[in-house]
């Protein structure tokens, strides 16, 4: 295969790694500087030329598209994925896992652990916030932060309000995190590859430091990580849109704590705390793919007017539950079954002979008329927290400054 690591760095350790395990493979491995890019708009024509040259055919990119460049560098992949290039990484992913916030507020409507975490704007909301979790000490963290830069313990409430005034004032949105204590300065980085987790490590911070990270002096080492935390890594990089990610979890009483995940993970510290060839299984998995890609269904299948991919949910008494999926008629209303999800367990392609459960979801694909009368009328949630009435003039001089 012919593949373009996207990198501004062609002489740090991952990429070289990165390189060097794909010449070693056979395959024909450039770096490709991210930023040498010029992205081409023309009427059906998606092009890009490198160096102010056109681009020639690549089978694949491997993005490691850092903090600082994720406005070109995303722009870049999803050029390349127009142009119908394999990326494990897709420009939607990496910003998605980029911002600590948008990732979180994607992955907790999963049944994936979380620290529960809160993001207020105004001053008066920020101590009821603190409660809300529990109150001190707490973390605050800066939405885009990496390697553990942005990242505070306040012990008290006085002490996290101040932290949280300082950093409004100078315009960087937090987050208010609850101190998950007996994780003790330690985290688990799980490097995840497709559908699988490839190598993990345990960091564990030095000293009286809170934060595991490498940066800031923390070790590594090898661990075999439970077939939960392996789940719970390799569901939050699929659920992100990564198939290759760093995933940051913290060990709670509870179970695995998703912190967040990284798209462009490193190889250096988990390669020498673990022996493994890590760039090989990454690349390996990009090689199989090449051959064999995986395609974004909603892209395809809604080219046929009328039809499209949608998720019907069983509420308790709907009409299905008890039937078969053959007997439940769906494929005569020209609805086929992709996937039922259950709980936590997803059933693929499910048989005929299956019987639908209630509170079962099936991700369905056909004709959307069909499938739209099959779903009662969206019921209204319970809301938890009554909203305060806001004042309408209020308001409006806050959209319009
Ligand atoms: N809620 C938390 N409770 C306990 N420790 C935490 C919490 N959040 C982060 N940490 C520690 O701080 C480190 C850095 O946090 P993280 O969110 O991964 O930010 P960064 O992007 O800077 O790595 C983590 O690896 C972990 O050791
Ligand atoms: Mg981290």
């Amino acid at each position: 295969m012919k593949l373009g690591i996207l990198s501004v760095a062609p002489n740090c350790y991952s990429t070289r790694r990165l390189k060097q395990a794909a010449t070693e493979r056979g395959h024909k491995a450039t770096v490709l500087n991210t930023l040498r890019f010029a992205i081409e708009l023309e009427h059906g024509e998606p092009d890009l030329c490198f160096r102010s040259k056109h681009i020639s055919d690549y089978d694949a990119v491997l993005p490691r598209v850092g903090a600082s460049i994720t406005y070109f560098g995303t722009a870049v992949v999803r050029q390349f994925e127009q142009m119908d290039v394999y990326t494990p990484n897709t420009a939607n992913g990496i910003t998605n896992s980029r911002d600590k916030l948008r990732a979180l507020q994607i992955l907790s409507r999963h049944d994936l652990g979380i620290p529960h975490t809160t993001f207020v704007r105004d001053r008066a909301d920020v101590l009821p916030a603190i409660e809300r979790l529990g109150g001190a000490p707490v973390i605050i963290k800066i939405l885009e932060g990496t390697q553990g830069v942005g990242v505070i313990l306040a012990e008290s409430t006085k002490v996290a309000e101040a932290i949280i005034e300082t950093l409004q004032s100078a315009k960087q949105n937090v987050l208010i995190q609850r101190f998950i204590k007996e994780s003790r300065g330690r985290d688990i980085r799980a490097f995840v590859v497709g559908d699988r987790v490839v190598a993990a490590m345990r960091r564990v911070a030095q000293g009286d430091e809170f934060r595991s990270n490498v940066h800031r002096g923390g070790r590594a080492e090898r661990v075999e990580v439970s077939p939960e935390f392996e789940e719970t890594a390799v569901r939050a990089a699929q659920i992100m849109g990564l198939r290759v990610a760093g995933v940051d979890m913290l060990e709670s009483d509870s179970g695995p704590l998703i912190m967040e995940v990284n798209s462009s993970p490193g190889l250096e510290g988990i390669e020498s705390a673990t022996e493994l060839d890590v760039a090989g299984a990454v690349i390996d998995y990009i090689a199989t793919q090449v051959a064999f890609p995986e395609l974004d269904i909603r892209q395809k299948l809604t080219v046929s007017r009328g039809y499209g991919v949608a998720e019907l949910q069983m509420p308790e008494g709907s009409p299905l539950i008890g039937q078969t999926i053959t007997d439940s008629g769906l494929r005569e209303r020209d609805i086929v079954v992709l996937n039922l999800t259950r709980g936590t367990s997803v059933i693929s392609n499910p048989r005929g002979s299956r019987e639908i459960e209630a509170n079962d979801r099936l991700l369905c694909y056909g004709k959307l008329d069909a499938m739209r009368d099959l779903i009662p009328e969206k019921r209204r949630r319970k809301r938890r927290v009554k909203v305060q009435k806001l004042d309408p003039k209020l308001l409006e001089d806050l959209e319009t400054q």
